[in-house]
């Protein structure tokens, strides 16, 4: 992953590229934009892509799984960033499951996959990672959400340092996977870098929210949470906040 990198000064949306060339393109691509034009959030939201100050790019897999496992691949994006991050800043970089890497609870990195193929087979699942990396201030609306890491750690950093870092954590977690069947290295980093295990948060999906107590990341990467009266439930993606929050 990453030996082939296809780099852009300035380009609309590296996952909108990335889904364009897919087909043609082997695994293990990495396209890279400079800045984002059209960066794209989850739930049709945008992303906020500033010239030379983030990290925005897109892996281009394709595994032999059905695209019911394909969240996986956020799972195992979301360690890799929260590893590659550790192993550069001395932040305490922690994972909301099930996409964002944050720090003093603010977001600092999204990440956004899709995929395509059939019922029993991806043609190619793209990860998508945004980083705020050298960020020096974010719009007022953004601000009491989203961070960079040089507004915590208060220096800059090397963003090819941090992207090399992170792939080399995600081609260990992605071959793991691939070789075991099993998500368990990705989530006992998903466990331990948790900053939702333990706590009272509030899931919102449709115009249904729930409260509830986060008490477990599941061996498939769901997460297990503990309604009052302790009924147990499984939670598959949606918007989740700690509460308060
Ligand atoms: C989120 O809403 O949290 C996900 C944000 C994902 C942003 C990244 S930046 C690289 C890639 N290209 C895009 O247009 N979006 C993703």
């Amino acid at each position: 992953i990453g030996h082939h990198i296809i780099y852009f000064d300035s380009i609309k949306s590296t996952n909108t590229y990335a889904k364009e060339i897919a087909h043609e393109t082997p695994h293990g691509v990495v396209i890279i934009g400079n800045e984002q034009t059209e960066g794209r959030g989850r739930m049709g939201r945008g992303w906020t892509s500033p010239k030379g100050k983030g990290i925005f790019m897109s892996i281009i897999l394709k595994p032999q799984i059905p695209p019911t496992e394909g969240a996986k691949m956020t799972q195992i994006a979301a360690a890799a960033t929260c590893l590659g991050i550790r192993s550069i800043t001395s932040l305490d970089v922690l994972i909301k499951w099930p996409n964002d890497v944050i720090i003093n609870g603010k977001k600092v990195c999204g990440i956004l996959t899709e995929m395509s193929g059939e019922l029993n087979q991806v043609a190619y699942i793209i990860v998508g990672i945004g980083i705020n990396v050298n960020t020096e201030e974010f719009p007022e609306d953004l601000r009491e959400k989203g961070t960079s890491l040089l507004i915590e750690g208060k220096k800059h950093y090397s963003r090819k340092e941090m992207i090399v870092a992170i792939l080399n954590e995600f081609e260990k977690l992605y071959q793991d996977y691939i070789k075991s069947g099993s998500l368990q290295s990705t989530i006992e980093i998903c466990k331990k870098y948790s900053a939702m295990l333990g706590k009272e948060i509030r899931i919102i999906q449709g115009n249904k929210e729930t409260i509830a107590k986060a008490v477990d990341i599941t061996e498939e990467g769901l997460l297990k949470i503990a309604q009052e009266g302790g009924k147990e439930d499984l939670v598959f993606s949606g918007e989740v906040s700690v509460r308060g929050k």
